[in-house]
């Protein structure tokens, strides 16, 4: 497989994380909210963003898994990885790299509502909303994009392509 195209430069995404980052800054500042990120492709999403939260703030991690080898969702979300702070009664942002579907976000998120936070917000680098199948939107999104596959700054094709600094479309 190749990367047919760039649809994200790596300048691109720098930009639009540090305007997330102030947004986020203006709302948390006195907050000290728990991020929790989404085990693994938001993780370049997640530290780059922290860097632009100059407030107290704790970190979280969160692994779950929808997809097997393929570019199509298989419908069945897997936890497989719980939070370690108590979120009861703080203010939780969960970071993710893409809402596709929505099915891994949908269960992410209620899971981390069952632990009774004083509220509970979403923040995504990417969505696709042509591809919608559970009922849930971002309170934060960094770009809109076309439903096409995408790879890079995290995410994958069968585990590979995380680590490019840009996000691409891979050639059919
Ligand atoms: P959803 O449950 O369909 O919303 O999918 C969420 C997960 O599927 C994301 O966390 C990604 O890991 C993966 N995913 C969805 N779309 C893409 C894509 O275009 N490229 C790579 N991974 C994707």
């Amino acid at each position: 497989m190749e990367i047919e195209r760039i649809l994200l430069t790596q300048e691109e995404l720098q930009a639009r994380v540090k305007e997330l980052g102030a947004v986020l800054s203006a709302e948390y500042a006195e907050k000290t909210p728990v991020f929790v990120g989404v085990l693994r492709g938001a993780v370049h999403f997640f530290t780059d963003l922290m860097l632009h939260f100059p407030h107290p703030c704790q970190y979280d991690f969160i692994g779950a898994a929808s997809y097997g080898d393929g570019t199509q969702s298989s419908g069945q979300v897997m936890l497989t990885k719980d939070v370690m702070t108590d979120l009861q009664g703080r203010h939780v942002v969960v970071v993710e790299d893409i809402l596709d579907t929505g099915l891994t976000l949908r269960f992410v998120t209620d899971w981390l509502k069952g632990k009774n936070p004083a509220s509970l917000k979403l923040c995504v680098l990417l969505d696709k909303p042509a591809r919608r199948r559970a009922d849930i939107s971002a309170d934060y999104i960094g770009f809109t994009i076309p439903n096409e596959f995408v790879v890079g700054y995290g995410l994958d094709y069968q585990e590979l392509y995380r680590n490019l600094p840009y996000i691409g479309i891979l050639k059919p």
